[in-house]
């Protein structure tokens, strides 16, 4: 196994740690917007595999990164579903709202996904056979929680209160739909790894809301019926879980639900994460994105002790949640050049 994400997830300890990151392929890269453009809008060059494929790869042709993640969104799932999705310019996602019975009755079987998903499995399959031989493909869904949380609400909320309220007011009905979500990953997640994904992340953004018992049932649960399903079909390919936030419950967190690395979020301290979850597993992470705008000594810094505080074993190089469109693209180098000269 030559690939360097593969052989971190496998276990091994690198020299110099695996690089890639959230949104790579975004509004801080020029090229980024002009294909952007090119396709329309947001949605459209999500469902465009030609112009999808080429964004997944132009943070590769820039940077060299180790992996590529698919270029597509965690919202495709609710509309495969039968919610309207739409992106509003400078404000973000907007959907359908599902709060009562009649809301959730029209929407799809889980197993119908696959045919609105089709033109995502042909980006998958042009970027195996475009992408460098060293470069591993990551393929992504959001996790139920998340993905319940805008399919409440309509929209990102700061503090998810529409998702809260429905869990408490209408137990039945936020349980079906956490269902469906779970049902309708697996058989997406499923046929992305039947097109090309070698490794596959689940983005629970929004775990960092749930607490005690609500964690267990909407954030564990969820991930370890996803990660049971894919194993039980593709039990060589790696899952990298994301609960966003999730303080003191990343403890133990991929022991339970199977994953086989766990990122970070910049919230996390390096040197308490070596300890006590690397010894569990590898690691991704956890450079705040800021310091992509910042640039500078800091970043250097902060890059250099990351490296070093994850050095005794298993670790992807990443930030902390995805990169901004204010990034200086330079940063990113330096980042990079960061990671790969520093020594413990
Ligand atoms: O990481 C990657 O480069 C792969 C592609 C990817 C995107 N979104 C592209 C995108 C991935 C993995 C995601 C995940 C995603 N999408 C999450 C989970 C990770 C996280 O950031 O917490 C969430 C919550 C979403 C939903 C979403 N998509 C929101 C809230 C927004 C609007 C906010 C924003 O940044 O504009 C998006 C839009 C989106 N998804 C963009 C990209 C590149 C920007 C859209 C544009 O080009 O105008």
């Amino acid at each position: 196994m030559t690939k360097k994400l593969l052989r971190s997830l496998a276990g091994e300890t690198l020299e110099t740690p695996p690089i890639w990151m959230m949104r790579q392929a975004g509004r801080y890269l020029p090229e980024y917007r002009a294909t952007r453009a090119e396709a329309g809008d947001f949605l459209k060059l999500c469902y465009n595999p030609d112009l999808a494929a080429e964004v997944t790869l132009q943070p590769i042709r820039r940077y060299g990164f180790d992996a590529a993640i698919l270029f597509a969104d965690i919202l495709l799932i609710p509309e495969a579903l039968g919610a309207d999705l739409w992106f509003v310019t400078g404000e973000g996602p907007r959907l359908s709202t599902i709060t009562t019975e009649a809301d959730f009755a029209p929407l799809k079987p889980a197993d119908t996904v696959n045919d609105h998903l089709a033109p995502i499995y042909e980006t998958l399959r042009i970027l195996k056979t475009e992408l460098p031989s060293e470069t591993t493909l990551i393929g992504f869904a959001g996790a139920p929680w998340t993905v319940a949380t805008y399919m409440i609400a309509g929209r990102g909320t700061p503090d998810q209160g529409p998702a809260h309220a429905l869990k408490t007011e209408n137990p039945a009905l936020f349980e079906a739909l956490i269902d469906r979500i779970t049902d309708a990953t697996i058989v997406y997640l499923s046929a992305q790894i039947e097109a090309g994904a070698e490794v596959i992340k689940l983005f629970d953004s929004w775990a960092g809301s749930l607490t005690g018992d609500d964690f267990d049932h909407y954030a564990l649960a969820p991930a370890k019926k996803i990660i049971a399903a894919l194993k039980a079909r593709h039990p060589d390919t790696p899952i990298i879980a994301f609960p966003r936030e999730a303080k003191e419950r990343y403890l133990g967190f991929a022991k339970a639900t199977g994953a086989d690395c766990l990122a970070l979020d910049n919230s996390v301290d390096a040197t308490w994460a070596a300890e006590h979850l690397q010894k569990d597993g590898p690691v991704q992470g956890n450079l705040a994105s800021r310091h992509m705008v910042t640039g500078g000594d800091a970043l250097v810094e902060e890059t250099r002790a990351i490296v070093q505080a994850f050095s005794g074993g298993p670790h992807i190089f990443n930030l902390g949640h995805g990169i901004t469109p204010d990034a200086d693209p330079e940063n990113v180098h330096l980042m990079i050049e960061t990671v790969r000269e520093s020594r413990p």
